[in-house]
């Protein structure tokens, strides 16, 4: 294990799935030293991993204009028109040329010369590419292994980010005052020695991924607590459109199915939505009945569930696909059987769950901030690609192309840092450092998350999300108060992180009056 406490670095990338990965590569590739950084010791988890469905590319009779079309529908037209179309023209073309040509990743077909284009709600051609219904996982695998190729990419896994560095803050330079305020690098724990680095860099990307885990119930995994958001917004940054939220409508309700997706490609290849009592309630929401945009579908759900005092809808998949379910959907299949259901025999219990989160740090089409010298991209930026509310597998495309322009543009502006190393200083530590009690971690985190999901989750109100700003501004005192004390742990870190992301999602929602995709306020 490395000792080192400063690291030097020309691009530090925080997180790894294929926002950041793609940033790696591309930026490998131009013979830049980069540092990468994953929290988990587990390179390949992030929401990346998780990711079924699959990624946009265009389909047969489809064109650019068709999907940004597409795009804009679901995004209640609030979307940045630059973005999406530097998406709608660029994303194939990035497909080919890094997934399938680079990578080689085996993208499922029809035949033996024809890929499979699967169908999602919101999208008016069949233009998803998949690998069966683990793409997220054979993309990040094929990632981690052409980085490990390179000589200049250093890894650096169990390494969580505690705070960006920034000038003039963290200068002992009186004079730094005078200059504009820039990101250096960042402060990172390293979770096993539970001591901070300084890592020192000319430009930090922040690929944080999202905070769906900030709610009680999400498709996410446990690390997506928005550690991107809070830092940036810490060190200045600008932070836009945090109201939006998006649910996912159908993961497997299930105590110990920690929410586990179910895609949205099951409605796509004809799964229709059931209430307990076997009957099919979307026609009465949406002309487009099973594939409405997904924040309609989640509300109805919602609803059906309120009006029948139920916990959970059902997904009926095996009443009408007309395929082998096990063969087009053997992961979800494999898990839902561990859970004691065998979707080829019986409709899923499912619920909507926290998804993705459509604002973030606001950036240009190269991914940069407004601090200077720091980047983000993927699920933590705003690009403004999105608007209110997301199309289906449009953010694994987002990441890919944004992390490959965001190291392109580094590379051919590519000026070394202005600011003497010397003149940062490193980490304080408490006076006396506390053992961390996990009563209290947890409990603040059961707080959190059921404060958020409550008061501003799927239906909210302008009362529900005053309490949710008056109960969470309280915990932050709290929680801040017990950061200082505590000696450097992850879990400390995180809840410092997760308190600032709930108290950014509860400001911006109360700060906008107006119903609008993912943002829904109910009167
Ligand atoms: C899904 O497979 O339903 C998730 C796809 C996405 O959120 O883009």
């Amino acid at each position: 294990m490395s000792k080192e406490k400063r690291l030097f670095t020309d691009i530090l990338i925080i997180g790894c799935g294929i926002a950041g990965a793609s940033a790696a590569l591309e930026a490998a590739k131009s013979g830049l030293k980069v540092i990468v950084l994953s929290k988990s010791s587990k390179l390949e988890e992030s929401n990346t991993f998780y990711a079924q469905g699959g990624i946009v590319s265009l389909g047969k009779d489809d064109y650019p204009e068709l999907l940004k079309e597409d795009i804009l529908e679901a995004g209640d037209n609030i979307n940045s028109p630059k973005a999406v179309e530097i998406l709608a023209r660029e994303g194939k073309k990035t497909v080919d040329e890094v997934l399938i040509k680079e990578l080689g990743i085996p993208f499922s077909r029809s035949s033996s010369d024809s890929l499979d284009y699967a169908q999602e709600a919101g999208h008016s051609r069949r233009r998803i590419l998949h690998t069966k219904d683990t793409t997220g996982k054979t993309i990040e695998e094929r990632f981690i292994q052409a980085l490990k190729k390179f000589s200049n990419v250093r890894i650096l896994a169990a390494h969580t980010a505690v705070d960006l560095l920034t000038v003039p803050h963290h200068s002992k330079n009186p004079k730094s005052f005078y200059t504009e305020p820039k990101c250096m690098g960042a402060y990172v724990l390293d979770n096993q020695t539970k001591r901070v680095r300084t890592i020192i860099a000319p430009y930090t990307i922040l690929a944080t991924g999202g905070c769906g885990a900030v709610y009680s119930y999400t498709s996410n995994p446990m690390g997506a607590i928005g550690d991107g958001y809070a830092m940036a917004y810490r060190a200045g940054a600008r932070i836009v459109n945090m109201e939006y939220i998006q649910f996912h409508p159908t993961s497997l309700f299930h105590r110990d199915a920690d929410g586990f997706l179910i895609s949205e490609t099951v409605r796509g290849e004809g799964g229709r939505l059931i209430t307990k009592e076997g009957l099919t309630f979307m026609e009465n929401y949406n002309k487009k009945r099973d594939l409405a945009p997904r924040d309609e579908v989640t509300r109805a759900i919602y609803e059906e569930m309120t009006n029948s005092n139920s916990s959970y809808v059902y997904l009926d998949l095996v009443s009408y696909a007309k395929f082998d379910i096990k063969k087009r959907f053997p992961n979800i299949h494999k898990t839902c059987l561990s859970y004691g259901f065998d979707i080829t025999k019986e409709p899923i219990p499912v619920v909507p769950a926290a998804h993705y989160c459509c604002g973030g740090i606001l950036v240009d089409e190269w991914g940069k901030s407004s601090l200077k010298r720091l980047c983000a991209v993927g699920e933590v930026s705003c690009s403004g690609v999105h608007g209110a509310n997301r199309l289906a597998s449009t953010s694994l495309l987002e990441g890919l192309v944004w992390g490959r322009r965001v190291s392109k543009h580094i590379a051919s502006h590519f000026e070394p840092a202005l600011q003497d190393p010397a003149s940062i200083h490193d980490w304080y530590y408490p006076y006396k450092e506390e053992e961390v009690d996990p009563a209290l971690i947890n409990q603040d985190w059961i707080s959190i998350r059921s404060t958020l999901w409550n008061y501003a989750g799927i239906i909210r109100t302008k009362k529900r999300l005053e309490r949710a700003k008056a109960d969470l501004d309280y915990l932050r005192h709290r929680i801040e108060k017990f950061y200082k004390e505590a000696k450097m742990d992850e879990k400390v870190v995180g809840l410092k992180h997760g308190i600032q992301v709930a108290l950014l999602i509860t400001y911006a929602a109360l700060g906008n009056p107006n119903s609008l995709g993912a943002h829904f306020l109910k009167e």
